[in-house]
């Protein structure tokens, strides 16, 4: 594990209900962001993206597993350790009007994490807010609309000021382009890219559109029912596809397609474990009898750290 950047060890998450159904949502995953880098996580509806973010940020208690953000064990953190982590790791959803109060004018909206952690004098937030507003190229006399009042768009551009406003060092960005038509969806993406080099903080960025995590991403990984299944250099992942999961999305892709990842199987399970399986197994065309046994172990591609799979194929 990296003193810098983000990593979790071995998250599991569970969520129970409604009655004796139970769905494992995290399985027994493990990531490594590189400070300062952009990773992207791709994966079809209902793989457990957004359950990754929440447990990496604490929102939700994994049943298993660690995270540390820049050296900070989350999980280990008191609550007035755990405010403070919050000012650095900071989240964008995907709909920006929900998770906007639709009675605070956008000034308040974007200033409220600065009120929270008590940052800054009346006057510095003010010049704060200023700064904010031009960073994510909103116009200054937005600033005492109410979110009604502005297109989906300017509303993400002022989830992405408000997100920033504690200067993050790191920030997950989920599905944040997914509500928007195709042209504003181009914006706010170059937008978060810029903002990224500019601001150098780490990026978890989550999308089930492949197209959309190959634009911004530095390393993308591909999440299929609660496990990352491969992970590669964006590049890399595009030119040398391991497994089949991945061969399939790309594909997929390549044929025009808009990514609607419906799910082949679902993730709902009763029983206590997966692991003794490839949870791809059941729709792999690839797949042996080996695959619904074993579970595949973690292997790296041309000797790179970067790019692994898990792929019993590619087990030597
Ligand atoms: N709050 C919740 N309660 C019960 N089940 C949930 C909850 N959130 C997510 N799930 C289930 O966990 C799985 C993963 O969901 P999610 O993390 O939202 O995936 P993604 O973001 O990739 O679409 C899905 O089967 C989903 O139905
Ligand atoms: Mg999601």
């Amino acid at each position: 594990m990296s003193i810098t950047g983000v990593s979790a060890r071995g998250l599991t998450k569970y969520w129970r209900g409604p009655g004796p159904t139970q769905t494992l949502a995290l399985d027994d995953l493990s990531i490594d962001i590189s400070k300062g880098s952009t990773y992207g996580l791709v994966g079809e509806s209902g793989s457990g993206k957004s359950t990754l973010a929440l447990a990496l940020l604490r929102l939700i208690q994994p049943d298993k597993g660690e995270v540390i953000v820049d050296g900070h064990q989350i999980y280990a953190l008191d609550e007035r350790a755990l405010r403070a982590q919050r000012r650095d790791m900071q989240l964008v959803f995907q709909n920006p009007q929900a998770a906007m109060n639709p009675r605070h004018s956008i000034a308040e909206i974007i200033l409220e994490p600065l009120h929270v952690h008590n940052i800054g004098t009346p006057i510095q937030r003010h010049q704060q807010l200023q700064n904010l507003m031009e960073m994510v190229g909103l116009s200054k006399n937005l600033a005492p609309r109410f979110p009604h009042q502005l297109s989906g768009g300017q509303q993400q551009r002022a989830m992405i000021a408000r997100a920033l406003a504690s200067r993050p060092s790191f920030l997950i960005t989920d599905e944040p382009v997914s509500a928007l038509d195709a042209p504003i969806q181009a914006q706010i993406l170059n937008l978060l890219r810029e903002l990224q080099r500019e601001l150098g903080f780490t990026m978890l960025f989550i999308s089930h559109d492949l197209a959309v995590v190959q634009f911004i991403a530095d390393t993308i990984g591909v999440m299929y029912q609660g496990r990352l299944i491969e992970q590669a250099e964006n590049k890399v992942l595009f030119n040398n596809p391991c497994h089949p999961y991945t061969e399939n999305l790309l594909a997929a892709a390549g044929a025009g397609q808009r990514q609607t990842f419906t799910r082949k199987s679902p993730a709902t399970d009763s029983s206590p474990t997966l692991k003794a399986a490839c949870v791809y197994a059941p729709a792999c065309p690839v797949a042996t009898r080996d695959c619904q046994q074993k579970a595949p172990a973690t292997t790296y591609i041309n000797k790179s750290p970067e790019h692994w799979v898990k792929c019993l194929h590619y087990e030597k």
